[in-house]
């Protein structure tokens, strides 16, 4: 399968190829003229892709073939995709279900989950082989029992969040395009982040961004920012900058990232659902079941390796990962969003 499940150009295409659409510069620069690309031909997909991006409106499934390695997927059998987002891991998983096999996908996004569903069935996939669920996948013992499923052969979760919201500035995710400051994967539920920064005092602050994104000037940058209101991305990236002067360019970035990182986290309460999922996990795979699950910063990688080596000690998993899986170099060159990914797995015992 070629890479993001997008249609290859190929010598014996019949379809006519179409011009690239026209920006007013060189490149696309606002979102909504990116977001053209999303329906463009093959050849300005390809182009995109091998210039290192992910197209407008897309998402490039990380470790595809490390994650099928792990999961086996095998006609007839049963999967859980807990965290669907644009359906790349989904697609490759269905392939090899078939004949006889289902697929449950959950994902929290009400926005990007009725598109991903129209984009499987019209692949093919319909209701008996695909269900979509819109639920925190902290929910899945319930959504699997609703179902009638005992437990799954194989479970993914592929955590964090989707190339479409971190595109898309109206989702307050981005630190690069202005937004309004808000980050909730469902933006039904929660508070958005401008609302929890203005709630959160100096000292949980702090906390917040140590716990959740490792950040060494915490302290520093809760003095500036707890209890303050910014009503948009751009203006909270402007008050960290502001607050930690002397950093050079790389450093502010990163610090930018972080605290963006920490926010978000605590937006949308991750580390409650990742550690009840983890709870959970035993309990929805069958015996010789398999779960394969690709973090992005280390307080996720923390998370799961302690539960799995817990389990793999007390006997509810006969084999863990003896070391955590990392995108090819190619993968980390030809799609920069791989590489901060870190794949472990674990097989339920039988007994
Ligand atoms: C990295 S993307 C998954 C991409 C997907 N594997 C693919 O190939 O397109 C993560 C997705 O998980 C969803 N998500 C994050 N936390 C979740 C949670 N607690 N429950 C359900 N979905 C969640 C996000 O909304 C996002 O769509």
């Amino acid at each position: 399968m070629p890479e993001d499940n997008l249609p290859t150009p190929s010598a014996t295409d019949a379809t006519p190829h179409v011009r690239r659409k026209r920006y007013s510069g060189k490149n696309p620069r606002r979102f909504e003229e990116k977001y053209k690309e999303h329906g463009s031909d093959a050849a300005t997909l390809a182009k995109v892709i091998a210039s290192g991006k992910t197209p407008a409106g897309t998402h490039r499934p990380i470790m595809v073939p490390e994650i099928l390695a792990v999961l086996a997927p095998q006609p007839g059998e049963i999967a859980a995709d807990c965290t669907l987002g644009y359906g790349g891991h989904t697609q490759e998983l269905l392939a090899r279900l078939a004949p006889g096999g289902r697929l449950v996908g959950l994902d929290t996004d009400p926005i990007e989950l009725p598109k991903t569903v129209e984009r499987l069935r019209a692949l093919g996939f319909g209701e008996a082989v695909f269900t979509a669920h819109r639920t925190n996948y902290a929910g899945l013992p319930q959504v699997l029992s609703g179902l009638g499923i005992e437990g799954a052969d194989m479970i993914l979760a592929d955590l964090g969040i989707s190339s479409m919201q971190i595109d898309d500035p109206t989702r307050g995710f981005s630190v690069k395009m202005d937004g309004p400051l808000d980050m909730r994967m469902n933006p039904q539920r929660g508070v958005p982040a401008s609302v929890l920064l203005q709630k959160t005092k100096t000292d949980a602050l702090a906390t917040m961004l140590e716990l959740n994104a490792d950040e060494p000037n915490a302290v520093k940058l809760s003095l500036t920012l707890a209890e303050q209101h910014y009503a948009t991305t751009r203006q909270l990236a402007e008050a960290i900058r502001a607050t930690l002067p002397y950093l050079g360019k790389e450093d502010a970035d990163l610090t930018v990232r972080r605290v963006f990182q920490a926010l978000r986290i605590a937006v949308n309460d991750e580390f409650s659902a990742l550690d009840m999922f983890l709870r959970n996990l035993p309990f929805c795979l069958k015996p010789g079941g398999r779960v394969a699950i690709l973090t992005f910063h280390s307080g996720e990688d923390r998370r799961v390796k302690k539960a799995f080596d817990a389990g793999y000690y007390d006997g509810t998993y006969s084999d863990i990962a003896k070391s955590v899986g990392r995108p090819t170099p190619e993968e980390q060159h030809s799609n920069p969003r791989s590489a901060p990914a870190k794949l472990r797995w674990a097989v339920r015992a039988k007994a």
